[in-house]
């Protein structure tokens, strides 16, 4: 190894500093440490066990540069599996997701139940193989860890890694609220989206929990919602904006913040109210009785939540499910899905769709705005002439340790609080992933290489 890990972030909290070396977002060395240690070497999110739903259902995924296999065994077990077939290596499972009691690899035929047992080699008495090949296992290599949390499923190709529970920590009180939202519980709603940028994938990971980018990077969202609200559109294509504008202009003082948890996670988060706006306003009444007030309000705000590295839910006028991917220090894979509680009304469906379309769809009016500034800042990585990214000090003095009363309302902790008025926008938060991310790599950095 010849780069120095730790040099590349400047983190001095006694004295304010915090700063990233942009080495960081495009040095190949980095990058095959990077999925070594963060992506292989730890929890990782795979997917919704609402993606394989019924017997023998399954999905496919990966675990940095691994493929993955999901699939619900014929007793509704869900396991987790190497998708390499053990015979050259192969990929055994080819598409995203379908139903399928045998997985027939496409490259010789060894074929393999939904438990991932082999139940077939093509041809084999005619093989003349050993005794030691008969008598050595020929199924799939499950995930050294696969475990689940409400419906959340990760995996670690590293067996030596705490318990979910303590690797999730306090962040998992605002996964509940995710889940929380329904009595049936939530789904995808049909239609995957898949999309690649040519920029690193830790700028989207930062991109969600940055406040600070929504007014300059999305004028034109925001203009077409304001015509919109002039013309007095239905509330379908008018979409929260308004009603946080609204908001911010009534109230003063907080309206949002952050939260930073163990491990990576973080929750930036901005106060909306109960609007009609949103597609949870015809369950404002249900949820407030089933939760409490604290934790409905709760839910009716904006909420931008990272599981570290890889797992994303942005929550405000529709929900966002994202899973990050890293393809090459400059490229990156985003699958993406509208995120919805079952059973909700044909109407609160079609609103949340349409928001869904208006701001997150990569054919919308935002994420292209957003993959533009990231392909932008890795143009600029280039310049090293001053290394040091200066976009993690907003906030350095407003960040507190522990969570907050609004936090402890839902009986939720972090490591670190902010409480913001609509301009501070916490830059803080960030510092929690390179913690994470330097943690995951130590390895690397004592072994030296
Ligand atoms: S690689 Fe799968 S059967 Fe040969
Ligand atoms: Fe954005």
């Amino acid at each position: 190894m010849t780069v120095d890990l730790a040099a590349l972030i400047d983190d001095r909290p006694d004295e304010g500093v915090f700063r990233v070396d942009r080495a960081i977002f495009t040095d190949p060395e980095v990058f095959a440490l990077e999925m070594r240690h963060v992506f292989e070497g730890g929890w990782v999110f795979l997917g919704l066990e609402s993606q394989a739903p019924g017997p023998h259902d399954f999905f496919t995924t990966a675990a940095g540069r691994v493929p993955v296999l999901v699939s619900r065994d014929g007793d509704g077990r869900l396991r987790a599996f190497v998708n390499s077939c053990p015979h050259k290596g192969a990929q055994l499972a080819q598409i995203q997701s379908g139903n399928a009691r045998l997985h027939v690899c496409p490259y010789h035929s060894w074929t393999f139940d939904s438990a991932g047992s082999n139940r077939g080699i093509k041809w084999q008495r005619a093989g003349c193989y050993s005794e030691a090949f008969t008598g050595a296992s020929h199924d799939l290599a499950p995930l050294p860890r696969f475990e689940g949390y409400r419906g959340f499923l990760f995996g670690s190709l590293n067996p030596d890694v705490p318990a979910l529970a303590e690797h999730l920590g306090e962040a998992a009180r605002f996964l509940d609220l995710v889940v929380g939202q329904p009595e049936e519980g939530i789904e995808l709603v049909p239609g995957a989206v898949t999309f690649t940028y040519d920029a690193n994938w830790k700028l989207q990971l930062e991109n969600c929990s940055d406040a600070y980018h929504f007014t300059s990077a999305h004028p034109s969202y925001i203009r077409v919602l304001e015509r919109r609200q002039q013309a007095g559109g239905p509330a379908a294509v008018r979409s929260i904006w308004e009603q946080s504008q609204a908001w911010s202009e009534e109230s003063e003082g907080v309206q949002g913040g952050s939260y930073s948890f163990a491990n990576g996670h973080v929750l930036n988060w901005g106060r909306i109210g109960i609007s009609e706006t949103h597609p949870l306003f015809e369950q404002a009444g249900a949820l407030g009785a089933r939760h409490g007030e604290a934790a409905r309000d709760w839910i009716f705000n904006m909420r931008n939540l990272t599981i570290f590295p890889n797992l994303q839910v942005a929550e405000n006028a529709s929900s966002q499910l994202r899973i990050i991917q890293p393809l090459a220090p400059g490229r990156t894979l985003m699958r993406t899905w509208c995120l919805a509680p079952r059973g909700e009304s044909a109407e609160a469906r079609r609103l949340r769709i349409r928001q869904y379309e208006d701001f997150f769809n990569p054919s919308g009016m935002a994420t292209p705005d957003d993959t533009v500034a990231y392909e932008s800042c890795q143009r600029g990585f280039a310049g090293r002439v001053d290394p040091w990214l200066q976009g993690y000090a907003r906030g350095a003095m407003a960040s507190q340790e522990g969570g907050n009363a609004l936090s402890a309302a839902i009986g939720a902790g972090a490591e670190r609080s902010v409480l913001a008025d609509s301009q501070l926008c916490d830059e803080t938060l960030y510092h929690s992933y390179y913690r994470a991310w330097l943690q995951r790599m130590a390895p690397a950095m004592a072994r030296g290489a």
